[in-house]
């Protein structure tokens, strides 16, 4: 074969040329002498038009029976179509069946979420799923070029460890040999400001697990989350940095996946206002605003979904709330100076209603008040040995936050629930596929 293997996604610079593709069949469409198949291949769709006097009778009737999802190799050439979805098609000279498929499980008309998230290896071939993943990818890259051209160091963390970082509550035990529970990490966050006194400023970019039994269209069991941490840093400096890396991930996903988000019929008028200054209000503000649109909110309480969204709706971009109550934050929040019941803590939430999507602070970087705090939240000092070092050799102010990819992904997205943001969701009733 003379002709030259392309993409899909690469059609456009193959007008004329004779081309193969390979992929799969997504859907076809027969009028007699013709069939219009759509092929896809992972970066993208086209259109191949195969008549009857162009590839003979016998590969004409093979593509007669050819099911959803049959993998096959085109051969044909490139031509501009405007009427074509995508602008371009393919007008057949050759077929080859690859691998058959049958009476696929996903068709085009409508099936219920569970059914699909029984076949999530199936169901992210289709097209939303696809544009779903890409815009993911984007984030995720977004998140990498920003730390590493801000001069950060990638230090990973654990995955096995010893203790909770963020509560005892949603921690998974692990049986580690012979006598000993280890648990998923919650957050890699300890470990980061280790790597912080050695390194300056990290991050650390990984699978974090927490065991909520919380049913809610924000939760899973197992997300992906980014952690920056920075020596000789404040609140504001956490925030400012919150904020610079939320705008360069909106603008290069409107940039580098409008396509996408065109597929999933994103309104991207709200995601263009993502602009810098973020507000910031203190969580008194914050409860203030809640109580006078009406909302039964008690002062020291922490926001829930609802709270969030409420809050959220009086700002045309997300807004940072500062300064929780130390009471509903986890035992390294550094007390505000000011006002001793505070924490130097910080939420992002997110327009829209997508709620958190940052939450971070200034850390206690005191010996004797960490000490306290381990005990007050019963934590179990021995395992907290290594941490109390930090403060013993040379501690520094200094802060960090994570970010949810998740969240965000399905921010951008504008989806009704995170579990279509990862390729395999873990959720509370979701261990498969
Ligand atoms: O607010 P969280 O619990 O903060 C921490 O874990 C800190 N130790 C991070 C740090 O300061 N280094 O979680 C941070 C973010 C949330 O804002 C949210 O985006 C995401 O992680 N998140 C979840 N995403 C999906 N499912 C869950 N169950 C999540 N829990 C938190
Ligand atoms: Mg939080």
């Amino acid at each position: 074969m003379d002709a030259t293997r392309t993409y899909i996604g690469e059609i456009a610079r193959r007008v004329g040329e004779r081309v193969t593709v390979r992929g799969w069949l997504h859907r076809r469409r027969s009028s007699g002498r013709i069939h219009f198949l759509t092929v896809r291949d992972g970066t993208g769709f086209v259109q191949v038009v195969l008549s009857k006097a162009a590839v003979g009778d016998d590969t004409f009737a093979q593509a007669d029976h050819l099911g959803q999802e049959t993998s096959l190799i085109v051969e044909g050439t490139v031509r501009e179509d405007a009427r074509a979805p995508g602008g371009y098609e393919i007008d057949g000279t050759g077929l080859e069946v690859v691998g058959a498929s049958h009476d696929y499980p996903i068709t085009p008309k409508e099936h219920g979420v569970d059914y699909l998230l029984d076949r999530r290896h199936l169901w992210i071939r289709s097209r939303r799923q696809q544009a779903i993943l890409r815009v993911r990818h984007e984030v995720i890259d977004a998140i990498r070029d920003f730390f590493n051209g801000r001069g950060f160091i990638l230090a990973d963390t654990p995955i096995f460890t010893p203790a909770a970082c963020e509560g005892t509550s949603t921690l998974f035990p692990v049986p580690y040999f012979d006598d000993r529970t280890a648990f998923l990490t919650q957050s890699g966050q300890l470990y980061n400001e280790a790597n912080a006194m050695a390194l300056g400023r990290v991050y650390c970019f990984g699978p974090t697990f927490r065991a909520e039994k919380s049913k809610t269209r924000r939760h899973l069991t197992e997300f992906w989350m980014v952690e920056p941490e920075m020596a000789y840093a404040t609140l504001d400096d956490a925030i400012d940095l919150a904020e610079a890396l939320v705008i360069a991930i909106v603008s290069r996903v409107l940039e580098a996946r409008r396509e996408e988000l065109g597929v999933l019929e994103r309104d991207t008028a709200p995601l263009e206002r993502v602009q810098a200054p973020f507000p910031r209000i203190s969580y008194d503000e914050a409860a203030e605003m809640l109580r006078k649109r009406g909302r039964p909110f008690e002062w020291g309480g922490d926001f829930g979904g609802p709270d969030e969204t409420a809050l959220a709706e009086s700002f045309d971009r997300p807004v940072a709330v500062h300064r929780f109550p130390s009471s509903t934050k986890a035992f390294y929040m550094k007390p505000d100076p000011e006002r001793a019941e505070l924490s130097l803590s910080v939420d992002v939430l997110a327009p829209e209603g997508y709620g958190e999507i940052v939450g971070g602070g200034q850390r206690l970087d005191d010996y004797d008040l960490l000490l306290e705090r381990i005990a007050a939240h019963d934590l179990p000092r021995e395992a907290f040995e290594w941490y109390l070092d930090l403060r013993r050799y040379g501690t520094v102010p200094h802060a960090g936050f994570g970010m949810g990819v998740e969240r965000v992904v399905a921010w951008l997205c504008g989806l009704e629930h995170v579990r279509e943001t990862i390729p395999y969701p873990r959720m509370l009733y979701r261990l498969t596929p």
